[in-house]
């Protein structure tokens, strides 16, 4: 049943049913979240166990806020859940694609095979106008690539729309993120794609958020262009970091006193171990590649050397930490607080957290890994490395403790009980984390990336032994 030209387009639902394809952080997120606003959505994963799990109200990763988001959908009866194409064909007046787009094996390109399998699934089965709305974060062109793919395929031609809608929800924030964006950006082909989006969002809209309508490119770029931003702010203070360790600077009042410039701001300043993640790596990587496709690879070259800034922040952090082991790491004890690539996630791809205590295990050291959300799935990539059910676990008769990520659990340590389990007070900061000072006083050897060494002060409990004495 196709649309002649003529013919005015089907009226625009007040409130479009939606698919959600793809019920990873980001799609289990928005689905959630769309329907809390009062849509009616269908989930859909080719993963059932994910499927199970989400629709017996279980969210299959760690994200503060999301179950009880997730309990109140499904009590509304606005949220379900399927492995059904045919059903979210047949359901949905818009689809919105959120499956992921990883780095390639052997390659620093996306890998688009399950966002080229979400829209031809689609697209063999939308018998009726629809809109399929792009999230994933992919390189510039692939709608433009889409397009012609889907309407090839469909059974109604070019009356299946594609219109492109980056996300920049973060780990940790997603509820909020995803209900009160900094603003909304519709890469539209039509203005009929663009009233359904704006259908789609009105909740959002209403509440003032700020919207961009343009084409599919500029939003795509739009999404790398802003990852790319945030991975070149950290590198850029880690890159004063490393200049700061040549002086004997201290970066974290450097980066305070930058912060202050409000041309410059303190957020994502924030020096220390770098970023990881599923987002900025592998998003940086497959910008440049995309870019030398389209032969300017020249105007983003310098992501090639905010990669290897950030590659080196774990390096100099093993160094740090043999120093503190006397310069051999072989059958030292090292406490690895964190695997989580940030606090809040029990994330671990391209944790910059488990590299470090890969690398430290490689060396020969004793790594014993506690993360209060990640152990299971830090162990699932590296079962070689000892994983501790609980800080204490973690840090008794440790060599060196080393901070990974900065977890509220390890930023509230007391540095004197925790002077009391460890075999020698010897610690590496490596997310600026911990008060320099406090455990200083406490008798620790405190390193920190970026910062000059201080000489250890005595401990309270030994002065007063060599008072005894
Ligand atoms: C990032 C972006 O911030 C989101 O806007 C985007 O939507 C998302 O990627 C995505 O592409 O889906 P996320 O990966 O959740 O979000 O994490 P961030 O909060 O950006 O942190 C990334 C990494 O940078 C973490 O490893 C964090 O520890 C590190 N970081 C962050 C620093 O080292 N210093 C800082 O000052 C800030």
């Amino acid at each position: 049943m196709s649309h002649h030209p003529l013919q005015a387009p089907p009226p625009i639902p007040a409130r479009p049913r939606m698919t959600v394809i793809g019920t990873g952080y980001l799609g289990a997120t928005h689905a959630i979240c769309m329907a809390t606003l009062g849509f009616d959505v269908l989930g859909v994963d080719v993963v059932a166990e994910k499927i199970q799990a989400l629709a017996a109200g279980r969210v299959p990763f760690y994200e503060p806020g999301l179950p009880e988001k997730l309990r109140q959908a499904l009590d509304s009866g606005r949220l379900r859940f399927t492995t059904s194409f045919d059903e979210a064909a047949a359901f949905g007046d818009v689809h919105f694609i959120c499956v992921g787009t990883p780095q390639q094996e052997g390659s620093a390109a996306a890998d688009l095979r399950y966002v080229d399998a979400a829209f031809t699934a689609l697209a063999e089965r939308i018998d009726r106008k629809a809109l399929l709305i792009g999230k994933s974060t992919v390189p510039i062109g692939t709608a433009a690539r889409l397009t012609e793919l889907v309407q090839r395929l469909s059974p109604i031609g070019d009356e299946l729309e594609l219109a492109w809608n980056p996300e920049f929800l973060r780990e940790g924030f997603a509820v909020e993120d995803t209900l009160h964006p900094d603003r909304l950006v519709f890469g539209v082909a039509s203005e009929w794609a663009e009233s359904m989006l704006r259908a789609s969002f009105a909740p959002i809209l209403e509440i003032g958020t700020p919207l961009v309508v343009t084409d599919t490119p500029t939003a795509e770029l739009v999404k790398v262009a802003a990852n790319s931003f945030l991975a070149t702010k950290i590198s850029y203070i880690n890159a004063m970091a490393e200049v700061c360790e040549a002086t004997g600077a201290d970066v974290t009042r450097l980066a305070e006193a930058l912060g202050y410039d409000d041309r410059i701001g303190s957020r994502f300043l924030k020096p220390g171990l770098g970023f990881g993640g599923g987002c900025l790596p592998k998003d940086i990587r497959a910008f440049r590649h995309r870019a030398e496709e389209l032969g300017v690879g020249h105007a983003v070259a310098f992501l090639e050397e905010v990669d290897g800034i950030n590659l080196r922040r774990r390096l100099r952090t093993v160094d740090l930490v043999r120093e503190l082991a006397g310069g051999d790491l072989r059958g030292v004890r090292v406490a690895a607080l964190g695997a989580a690539f940030k606090p809040d996630s029990d994330d671990v791809r391209d944790a910059p957290a488990l590299d470090v205590a890969r690398m430290l295990y490689l060396e020969g050291a004793s790594v014993v890994v506690y993360d209060p959300e990640a152990n299971a799935n830090a162990h699932r990539l590296y079962p070689d490395l000892d994983y501790a059910a609980s800080l204490a676990e973690a840090v008794s008769g440790a060599g060196v403790v080393a901070l990974l990520t900065e977890w509220a659990e390890f930023r509230t340590m007391d540095p004197v009980a925790l002077g009391l389990v460890v075999a020698q007070r010897r610690i590496v900061d490596g997310r600026h984390a911990l008060d320099q000072d406090a455990y200083l006083a406490a008798g620790w050897t405190y390193r920190a990336l970026g910062r000059p060494a201080v000489a250890p002060r005595l401990a309270p409990a030994d002065a007063m032994d060599q008072q005894v004495a």
